[in-house]
């Protein structure tokens, strides 16, 4: 059996008066490809913004590697090994390509050079880069440096909060396969997608969020075949 490496714990997450997440539980273990798909508005960032500390639970718990992370700061749970390519990228426009990575590593001194040569060998056209100011980037490219960014820290789980939003097919193909390739390293993911097809054919397991709380859970491939999962995610309307 693997390590769980995540493990949430009824979690509840308000904003005022909106009740973004209800009670939602789920696990992931070392190794995994987990994807989390819903609806705009589900819930799926805000979950990904918790588990980093981006946002306080209301109650609920969220472990990592087995420590109670709940109310922990962001920059400590980077440190535990959770990073967050968070929704839009968020790379910093007026630093180069190579500042931008610089910051990704403040968790992980002395390793700088290791984590350029992963981040280029998976993105090498970041290499090309190095000198352009981040908010110069096409948005693939931007989407590279954040991912890259993210890597830097060596995280043990990788958070993506829908990295091929706004990309032409090509490049949603190229993120997945990125996606995959990264997990094939040995990092650990938790991807959000809208593209759910194609999160579903990478992913190990699923979770569906609807409205701040799990409807459906298992296998992915299951998932991929569930007609409830056809009809309201994968666009097919003769799903009975
Ligand atoms: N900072 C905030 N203040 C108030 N409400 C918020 C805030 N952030 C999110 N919400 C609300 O919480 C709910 C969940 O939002 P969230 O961004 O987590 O959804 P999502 O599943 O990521 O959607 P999308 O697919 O559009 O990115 C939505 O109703 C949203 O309007
Ligand atoms: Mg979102």
């Amino acid at each position: 059996m693997s390590e769980t490496l995540l493990e949430v714990d009824s979690l509840d997450v308000r904003y005022g008066a909106i009740h973004a997440l209800r009670g939602v539980s789920f696990e992931v273990k070392a190794g995994e490809i987990v994807t989390l798909i819903g609806s705009n508005g589900a819930g799926k960032s805000t979950l990904l913004r918790a588990i980093s500390g981006l946002v306080r639970p209301s109650s609920g718990r969220i472990l990592l590697r087995g420590a109670d992370v709940t109310r922990f700061a962001p920059e400590a749970i980077v440190a535990l090994g959770c990073s967050h390519v968070p929704e839009g990228r968020r790379i910093f426009a007026n630093l180069t390509v190579l500042e931008n990575l610089q910051m990704g590593a403040w968790a992980k001194r002395g390793r700088e050079a290791q984590g350029l040569e992963r981040a280029f060998a998976l993105f090498p056209r970041l290499r090309e880069r190095l000198t352009q100011a981040g908010g110069t980037l096409s948005g693939g490219e931007q989407q590279m440096l954040a991912i890259g960014r993210a890597l830097m820290a060596e995280p043990a789980v990788l958070l993506l909060d829908e990295p091929s939003l706004g990309l032409a097919p090509l490049l949603v193909r190229q993120i997945f396969s990125i996606v995959r390739e990264i997990n094939a390293q040995g990092t650990t993911v938790v991807l959000v997608e809208q593209n759910a097809h194609q999160a579903l054919g990478i992913a190990s397991r699923a979770y569906v969020l609807e409205t701040g709380a799990l409807a459906i859970s298992g296998l992915a491939s299951d998932l991929a075949r569930d007609p409830r999962v056809r009809r309201a995610y994968l666009g097919d309307e003769s799903a009975e």
